[in-house]
C-alpha cells in the first residue's frame, strides 16, 4: 500500500456545495419531547416524511446532492469505474447522483431503514442493503470511497467506534464521514437543542482523538446546526 493511502485524514468540508438550511435549535428544544425522539429514532416514515418534529418533515429528491457527488469524485480523483459505498444512504439520493457523475461506477448504500429503501429515489432501492453501520456486509478493501453523512453518530459511542472501524476496513483508499460536533459552548448548546436521533456527539478535538483510537484514517467534517 502506498504511503498516501496510510496518510491520516483531514478536516475538510466536502459538503460545501449543499444549500444552507435554516435551523432554529431553540424552537425545536422548546417543542421536542421524549416521545418525538423515540418516534424519530425508528427511522421509519415519520422520520423521513412525517412532521418536522419527528425528522425531515418531507425528504424529497431535489438534486442538491449532485454538486456534492461531483465534489467527492473530483476531490478523490475517482476513476470512471469506481466502487463507492454510502453508509446511511437513506433514500439513495447521493447514490443516484454519483451515477449521474460516474455512470460506470459501482455504487452501494447501506441503511437501517426499510422505509427509506422501499421509498428510494429512482432505481436506487436495489442498490441499498438493509443493515447497520457497525456490521458492514462487504469484503475488506472493497471500495475506493466510503462516505457516511450524518449517520454513524446515531449509534452509542462504542458502536459508533465499531462503525468507524468497519468503514476503515471496507475502504481500500478514501473515506469521508460527517458527524454531530461542536467547537464552542454556544455550538454545544445549539447541538443539544437540535438533536433528535444522535447518541454520540463530541467536541471536535474528542472526535479527532476517537478517530486515532479506532485507527480511522479517513477525512471528516462536522454537522454543527
Ligand atoms: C440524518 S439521516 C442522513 C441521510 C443521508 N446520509 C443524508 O445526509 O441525507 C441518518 C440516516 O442514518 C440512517 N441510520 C441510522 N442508524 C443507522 C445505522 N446504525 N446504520 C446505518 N444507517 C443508520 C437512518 O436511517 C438515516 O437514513
Amino acid at each position: 500500500m502506498s504511503a498516501s493511502l496510510l496518510h491520516p485524514g483531514r478536516e475538510i468540508n466536502l459538503l460545501d456545495a449543499l444549500p444552507q438550511t435554516r435551523r432554529d435549535p431553540a424552537a425545536r428544544a422548546a417543542a421536542k419531547t421524549t416521545e418525538d425522539r423515540a418516534i424519530a429514532k425508528k427511522f421509519d416514515r415519520d422520520f423521513f416524511d412525517g412532521e418536522r418534529r419527528h425528522g425531515y418533515g418531507g425528504y424529497r429528491y431535489d438534486g442538491r446532492w449532485l454538486p456534492v457527488a461531483r465534489r467527492l469524485v473530483d476531490y478523490y480523483h475517482l476513476p470512471p469505474d469506481a466502487r463507492i459505498l454510502d453508509v446511511g444512504a437513506a433514500k439513495g439520493f447521493l447514490l443516484h447522483d454519483f451515477l449521474q457523475v460516474l455512470p460506470r461506477a459501482s455504487v452501494r448504500g447501506l441503511d437501517v431503514s426499510a422505509y427509506a429503501k422501499a421509498n428510494a429515489h429512482g432505481a436506487t432501492g436495489s442498490l441499498i442493503d438493509l443493515g447497520s453501520a457497525e456490521a458492514l456486509p462487504y469484503d475488506d478493501a472493497s471500495f475506493d470511497l466510503v462516505v457516511s453523512i450524518n449517520s454513524i453518530h446515531n449509534l452509542p459511542i462504542d458502536r459508533c467506534k465499531t462503525a468507524l472501524r468497519e468503514i476503515q476496513r471496507v475502504s481500500r483508499a478514501h473515506k469521508f464521514v460527517t458527524i454531530d460536533a461542536w467547537r464552542t459552548e454556544e455550538e454545544h448548546h445549539r447541538l443539544l437543542d437540535w438533536i433528535l436521533t444522535a447518541e454520540t456527539y463530541l467536541h471536535v478535538d474528542d472526535w479527532v482523538s476517537l478517530f486515532a483510537e479506532v485507527g480511522y484514517t479517513g477525512d471528516y467534517y462536522w454537522f454543527i446546526p
